[in-house]
């Protein structure tokens, strides 16, 4: 008896734990059927990601609303199994590791944060870009552009430990800064994924930056 309520389906499990609230739960075709006890890590995530975006061609095609969902319902903070791609190099402000490509458009990266420091304001050009925090917390700035090409900030918030956020360039351009003392660590899934984005000062002047990885699965390039 004990076994059978344990070893249920990652649907039926999501269920039980009732964590969506009001939301709907992610599409069932897509969840692997898995153990209770091994379920909700990094590797089923991936699964699930895959089943999600496997039959997408094109990036307004992407069930967003699903994907946000089954980062929500990843464990984040306490999965030990991202640990091994938080790699870092303390001499940039933040350290871009691939963890796997989901798809051969999709790439899922872990960052890490050093404490004080911040990114550039900068675009997603055509993508779509998901987050999770895994560890620490981070401010996010959002901005719109003016007419002058100008980024003006509408909004800052702080993303707490195992929040999700999501951001494409109809929403806006942001900036992510670890304002703790503390490393701060992030999960980002880009889909389609991109090999140069735009950063902008706040004269509205844009440069190319060529998006680079510190490693590749869990090793340093
Ligand atoms: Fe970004």
């Amino acid at each position: 008896m004990i076994r059978s309520r344990y070893f249920l389906t990652g649907y039926q499990s999501i269920k039980s734990k009732g964590t969506f609230g009001h939301e709907s739960f992610p599409n069932r075709r897509h969840i692997q059927s898995y153990s209770i006890f091994e379920q909700n890590s990094l590797s089923h995530l991936i699964k699930d990601l895959q089943g999600s975006l496997k039959d997408v061609k094109h990036k307004d095609e992407i069930n967003t609303r699903e994907v946000l969902n089954l980062l929500r319902y990843y464990k984040g903070s306490s999965d030990i199994e991202w640990k091994k791609y938080s790699l870092r190099d303390p001499k940039r402000s933040y350290t871009r590791n691939l963890v796997t490509k989901i798809t051969p458009f999709s790439n899922l990266l872990v960052l890490v944060w050093e404490p004080g420091k911040k990114s550039s304001i900068h675009d997603h050009p055509n993508s779509n870009c998901f987050m999770k925090i895994l560890q620490g917390e981070i401010k996010e700035n959002l901005y719109s552009k003016n007419t002058e090409n100008k980024p003006i900030l509408y909004r800052s918030m702080t993303l707490q430990e195992n929040s999700v956020a999501y951001i494409n360039d109809n929403i806006g351009l942001h900036s992510m800064q670890n304002d703790s003392d503390n490393l701060s660590v992030s999960l980002h899934l880009y889909t389609p994924s991109y090999q140069t984005s735009k950063s902008f000062n706040s004269d509205g002047l844009a440069v190319n930056n060529e998006m680079d990885y510190y490693s590749s699965h869990g090793k340093i390039n």
